[in-house]
């Protein structure tokens, strides 16, 4: 085959959603699509705390010399402390965000050459499958659902870890599942860490959203549980959402190996698959995060800031959920859940008709990003769903 013999490919379900609205005329038009956090006025703010820590790296920072694969290690240690606490033990590397982080988790897994498969509950972030595909990785998926109650039903997650090979990857949202906001709580989680530990699995727990759901360290507990359940533990985590540094591209990969020997053994050959995808991440936003972490005041004012959008976020989600309450169209997972996202209880073609007919813009899978809502168009939002669900519009 020859470069001329390539064909298009379909857009992509998430980024090609801002295109889409920066193309359109209609000054009322929303972007439901990606997930940035947003305030009242819709623009998506530089933490205060980021800019403080920048105007110090600008004033003292003397070198941008070449570090290594393994990045900044300084931010890994002060990131891994203060997301997942001093007392457990972590190796790790700086990545180029999260997903950096899983697509050097599932390389090197894929390099073990043991024919694991990774395992993906659905729906979920649509970068996973193509990364562990990209891998040479084969997928299993099971339903990632609520039950009746707008609760996490543990049900397929168990059942597909009881028919799983050892040595099968699960990727599992640490915290504010992407994209139904449902997880699971603690009791839940316990009996899926036993159950992987029993079936000699790996977990691979996808973290970027530590801070928005029900606390800082509540979000992250996931984390504590899995490190003394398993033996060895993978996870990747961002600093897109809760530093805000979306286009900087900052994450982390942290490593339980069985012990402290394998755990860095495991770290030299990611840093090695570092070397040949993009030899080292880039440093600006590792520095950001570690100049915030290292400076009490500075920690502060990034957390005070971090806990306004939670408080933000948590107060739309259940504004929104009332106001389809208020129209019939309650849905009880909505209001139950965590973080930036949520589901629309929509077909593609209400999606479509969403777009075309209210110039409100979300994702074909009825995602949608809960951050982007103001009083005012959680209102149209509702008003407009009414519409399209009533074949108002059909
Ligand atoms: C999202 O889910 O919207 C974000 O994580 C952005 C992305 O890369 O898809």
């Amino acid at each position: 085959m020859s470069l001329s013999d390539l064909q298009p490919l379909g857009l992509d379900p998430i980024l090609s959603i801002a295109a889409r609205v920066a193309r359109d005329p209609r000054p009322e038009r929303v972007d439901f699509g990606i997930g940035v956090y947003r305030d009242a006025e819709g623009h998506s703010p530089i933490f205060a705390a980021v800019k403080a820590a920048e105007a110090r790296i600008a004033r003292d920072q003397r070198t941008k010399a070449y570090l290594s694969p393994l990045g900044d290690t300084r931010f890994v240690a002060a990131m891994s402390a203060a997301a997942f606490g001093e007392h457990l033990a972590f190796a790790g590397l700086q990545t180029v965000g999260g997903t950096g982080a899983l697509h050097l988790a599932m390389h090197v897994l894929a390099a073990t050459g043991s024919g694991r498969k990774v395992v993906l509950g659905t729906p979920t972030w649509p970068n996973h499958a193509p990364i562990a595909a990209s891998a040479g990785l084969g997928i299993r998926t099971y339903a990632h659902r609520a039950d009746v109650g707008g609760a996490f039903d543990p049900a397929p997650l168990l059942q597909a870890i009881a028919t799983c090979s050892a040595g099968d990857v699960f990727v599992l949202h640490g915290c504010c599942h992407n994209p139904t906001g449902i997880d699971p709580n603690l009791a839940q989680w316990q009996d899926i860490a036993a159950a992987i530990a029993a079936a000699g699995a790996l977990p691979l727990i996808d973290l970027a959203y530590q801070g928005f759901g029900e606390g800082w360290a509540e979000d992250q507990a996931v984390v504590a549980l899995f490190h003394d359940a398993v033996p060895e533990l993978l996870v990747a985590y961002s600093c897109d959402k809760n530093f805000g540094l979306y286009r900087d591209r900052v994450g982390m990969l942290t490593v339980k190996g069985r012990d402290a020997t394998s755990g860095q053994m495991i770290v030299q050959h990611l840093a090695a698959a570092a070397r040949t995808a993009y030899s080292m991440p880039p440093d600006h936003g590792a520095v950001v995060v570690r100049t915030i972490l290292e400076d009490a005041e500075l920690s502060r004012l990034w957390r005070s800031e971090l806990d306004a959008m939670r408080a933000r976020l948590a107060s739309l989600r259940q504004a929104f959920a009332m106001a389809l309450e208020a129209r019939g169209l309650g849905q009880p997972c909505l209001s139950r859940g965590f973080g930036m996202f949520g589901m629309l209880d929509v077909a593609p073609g209400d999606v479509e008709q969403l777009t075309e007919r209210f110039a409100i813009f979300l994702p074909p899978s009825g995602r949608i990003n809960l951050a982007a809502l103001t009083d005012a168009t959680i209102e149209r939002l509702a008003d407009a769903l009414l519409a399209v669900r009533a074949g108002e519009y059909a």
